[in-house]
């Protein structure tokens, strides 16, 4: 489905991020692995699955915290020869307290990793996406943003600015041939998702939802690969929520 594209996939060492990569690089992408720490550990799995598809993985390690690690490592892929034909901001961090708890620094790490990162990558990857008059971006934002729950302030507004944004770009983007879309994962068998939470809490959250159970990682991969792919050609600045069914 994605045999000769290239792509970079941001939080690609873990959960969500990682299962993208495996659908990707099964699917015939080449991948540009953007992971906070590289270990080896990391470096083996990702040579056995390019092996395993024919494909290229190339490791990028980055800091959402730090400005100069994002700009350096996307120009880096920018400046490699080939297109970049699709982006995956997938990397995120989490801050679960109530406005009255979360201090200003707190929301700052939150809006840095969840929106302005993302918008600088996007902002970088455009450029090129541009020349080459093709792109297609997606954006991992969150199902619980637009659920406006307590103790969620920082990452709720966060991911809630980054739905804006994927909207936006979308529009702006889409003249050069570059689609723009966002998904929105509901609790998702993660260590940022269930991985966090209390056996009472994951069954008071999967209560309100169709399929009573959290996503598999490999679920919201499968929509983003959707998105990814011409499968999706004339979907553009959508956001679309795989959750189970939330109500
Ligand atoms: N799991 C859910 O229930 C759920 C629901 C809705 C949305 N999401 C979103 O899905 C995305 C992926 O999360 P996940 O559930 O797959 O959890 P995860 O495995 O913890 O993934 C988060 C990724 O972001 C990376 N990251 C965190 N801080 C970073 C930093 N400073 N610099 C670079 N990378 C950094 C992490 O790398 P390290 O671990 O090495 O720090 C990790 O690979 C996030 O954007 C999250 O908000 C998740």
């Amino acid at each position: 489905m994605l045999k000769h594209k290239n792509a970079i996939v941001t939080g690609a060492g873990s959960g969500i991020g990682f299962a993208i990569l495996s659908k990707f690089a099964e699917n015939g992408a080449n991948v540009w692995a953007f992971v906070h720490k590289q270990t080896s550990e990391l470096e083996e799995q990702l040579n056995q699955i390019a092996q395993k598809n024919d494909v290229w993985i190339r490791p990028v390690e980055f800091d959402l915290m730090d400005e100069g690690t994002v700009k350096k490592s996307v120009k880096q892929v920018l400046s490699e020869s080939g297109k970049v034909d699709i982006l995956v901001n997938c990397a995120g961090i989490v801050n679960a307290k109530t406005l009255g708890m979360t201090s200003l620094d707190e929301m700052r790490q939150s809006m840095n990793a969840n929106f302005f990162m993302p918008s600088l990558i996007m902002q970088l990857v455009s450029r090129k996406m541009m020349r080459q008059k093709s792109g297609n971006m997606i954006n991992v934002i969150s199902r619980a943003a637009p659920e406006y729950r307590p103790g969620a302030y920082a990452y709720g507004s966060s991911k809630m600015a980054l739905l804006w944004g994927t909207k936006a770009a979308g529009r702006e983007l889409a003249p050069y041939g570059i689609r723009v879309n966002g998904i929105a994962p509901g609790l998702t068998e993660t260590k940022l998702g269930t991985g966090r939470q209390s056996e009472e809490d994951i069954e008071r959250y999967v209560s309100a939802n169709n399929i009573k159970r959290p996503a598999q990682p490999d679920e919201i991969a499968d929509t983003v690969l959707y998105l990814a792919s011409d499968m999706s050609s004339y979907v553009s600045g959508q956001i679309i929520n795989c959750d189970g069914g939330r109500y």
